[in-house]
């Protein structure tokens, strides 16, 4: 099967990583998705292992239009009878990127009634439609006048893990937060901090790195079980090597604090939810108190709050970037924030800036290695050792 893994704008290298550890095969990098070949198996562990995906479709046919009527018509000639029965339901999602075609509600209403106009004609009778829980959703993809026909395998968008019970402001998606994980390189060993950690996103996501559980829930309801080659006991099998596979000892110090109480029990709902709370500690504390550090990652998303004042801004990540010099020695702090004249007052030159969009906020994750003296020495140091 040629499959097409969605995913969050810059995090595509992330993913095709993923996706070479599960064994996926021909993984080419698109805008915001990675295409794959694999089999069903490959197909089940995307949804249930992937952390950085958001969907996963599977492509069964491309053409060219020149407009709705041979749009209409090439749906139509298409064997849905193979995917669907009569009393099945089905959705049509639709995502137009086109000069000539410009509406995607359009375009699903017209993909709709080929399907339905097909059934109809073979069997006198046609499957509904049910867009809150089809048996089979339909992904209509047009560039240009290109139109790709994919099955959604996933559901609901992956990035919903079902720990998330409790909200704060501003919480960061999730495959995001996966994303950041494994963009910062953490060694899943060494001590890891997100000193105002809100609900606790980048902690569940860490502590699950760490451990290698899956993001998704065992039980999850994918779309692909209710398809006609579902193979239950293949699924059985990737779930129970991906259960067999948790790793439960010598796991990392994972903690996470925030100065507002309200965001510290939401973080231990969440981590609770997750079923993670042996593996994560959460406490109120101001981070300009924290104590002395060393050796430890800091990954964190300060607020940027558009209801701060612009010095005020400032001023919070000027302090960030002192407290970080002065108790963070041999630390590693990683900052995502859509700040970006902020993040120009912490004062450490990043030694890494990656380009990621939070929401539809453009944002930088910079990478600031503290180091204990100045950095000539430190290299001395290190010359010294390796002689
Ligand atoms: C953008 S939110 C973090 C969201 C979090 N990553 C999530 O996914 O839910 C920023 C958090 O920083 C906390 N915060 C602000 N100033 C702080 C400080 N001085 N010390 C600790 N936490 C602070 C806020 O209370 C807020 O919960």
């Amino acid at each position: 099967m040629k499959i097409i893994a969605k995913t969050l704008e810059n995090l595509e290298h992330v993913l095709a990583t993923e996706l070479e550890a599960i064994g996926a095969e021909d993984i080419q990098i698109l805008k915001r998705a990675v295409t794959y070949q694999g089999d069903l198996s490959i197909l089940y562990k995307s949804n249930l292992l992937l952390r950085t995906c958001l969907r996963v479709l599977v492509f069964i046919k491309e053409f060219p239009v020149k407009n709705e009527s041979d749009l209409y018509a090439e749906i139509k000639d298409m064997p849905w009878e193979d995917y669907l029965g009569v009393d099945d339901t089905f959705a049509i999602d639709s995502i137009v990127n086109s000069d000539q075609f410009r509406h995607a509600n359009y375009i699903a209403l017209k993909a709709k009634d080929a399907i339905a106009d097909r059934f109809r004609d073979k069997y006198g009778k046609r499957p509904s439609v049910d867009v809150k829980s089809p048996d089979l959703k339909i992904n209509v993809h047009i560039r240009q006048n290109i139109v790709t026909i994919s099955l959604d395998s996933s559901g609901s968008s992956l990035h919903m893990r079902g720990y998330r019970k409790n909200h704060v402001d501003a919480p960061l998606n999730e495959v995001l937060a996966a994303g950041l994980i494994l963009l910062s390189g953490w060694d899943k060993k060494s001590p890891l901090i997100d000193p105002m950690c809100g609900s606790g996103t980048i902690l569940c996501e860490a502590a699950m790195i760490a451990s290698n559980r899956p993001p998704q829930k065992i039980n999850r309801n994918f779309t692909f079980m209710k398809w006609k080659n579902f193979n239950s006991e293949l699924y059985e099998q990737v779930c129970n090597d991906a259960v067999n596979g948790i790793i439960h000892s010598n796991l990392p110090p994972i903690s996470g604090e925030d100065k507002i109480k309200s965001a510290v029990q939401a973080a231990m709902v969440n981590i609770t939810e997750a079923g993670l709370s042996d593996l994560i500690t959460v406490e109120q504390n101001d981070f300009f108190y924290h104590d002395d550090a060393q050796n430890t990652t800091l990954i964190f998303n300060p607020p940027y709050d558009a209801r701060l004042k612009e010095d005020d801004v400032t001023d919070f990540y000027k302090h960030i970037g002192d407290k970080l010099k002065m108790s963070f020695k041999n630390c590693t702090a990683w900052i995502i924030s859509g700040h970006l004249d902020a993040l120009k007052h912490v004062g450490l030159r990043p030694s890494s800036k990656k380009a990621l969009l939070n929401g539809e906020i453009p944002s930088l994750f910079c990478k600031y290695e503290m180091y204990e003296g100045s950095k000539k020495e430190k290299w001395k140091q290190r010359v010294h050792h390796e002689d």
